[in-house]
């Protein structure tokens, strides 16, 4: 799926008045997340995730990177993002469930068992990452009330979930 034209203005404007501080929102948006959406620890238990941790925000700046190279190419987005791809499936072994929209996600205690680095998907409630994007469009919306019109949060939206499918996705 291609962004249209106008998507890409509205999110290239947004990037540019995010400046250097991309990687304050996602870190923002991260603790949020942890907060309002608990089972999305499961895959963090190595990090130390209290408030104003150094590591969440070492994560955020990395996810911030991750965000605004796609930014750059968008147009190429499942190429762009295949080592982040093979990464999350192999490595970490995020499960690839975990980069569909599950009904079941949602707020609730930690998951009991892990996979990955010692950390596990649970069976029939995969974690779904648009929690991170809704946790982001929230902290942007926060931060920047006065831009954030429903036609930015759809743009928004978009990329964000082109991002999500490009992580989930083999590139050809
Ligand atoms: C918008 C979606 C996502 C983006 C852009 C993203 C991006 C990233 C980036 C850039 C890294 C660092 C890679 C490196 O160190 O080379 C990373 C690591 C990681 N990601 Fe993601 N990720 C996303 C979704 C997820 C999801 C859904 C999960 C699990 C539910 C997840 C779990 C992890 C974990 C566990 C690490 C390693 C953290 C550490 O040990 O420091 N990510 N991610």
């Amino acid at each position: 799926m291609v962004l249209a034209a106008a998507d890409r203005a509205a999110l290239r404007a947004l990037w540019k008045k995010l400046g250097g501080n991309v990687g304050v929102y996602t870190t923002e948006a991260l603790e949020r997340m942890f907060l309002s959406f608990p089972s999305t620890t499961t895959y963090f238990l190595h990090l130390d995730l209290s408030p104003g941790s150094a590591q969440v925000k070492a994560h955020g700046q990395k996810v911030a990177d991750a965000l605004t190279l796609a930014m750059d190419h968008l147009d190429d987005l499942p190429c762009t993002l295949s080592a982040l791809r093979r990464l999350h499936a192999h490595e970490l072994r995020v499960d690839p469930t975990s980069f569909q929209v599950s009904p079941q996600a949602g707020p609730g205690p930690p998951f009991p068992a892990t996979t990955g680095r010692g950390r596990t998907t649970p069976a029939g409630r995969p974690l779904s990452p648009q929690l991170l994007g809704h946790c982001l469009l929230v902290t942007l919306a926060r931060h920047f009330p006065g831009d954030f019109s429903a036609a930015l949060q759809a743009s928004l939206d978009r990329f964000l979930s082109h991002v999500i499918s490009a992580l989930a996705a083999d590139c050809g």
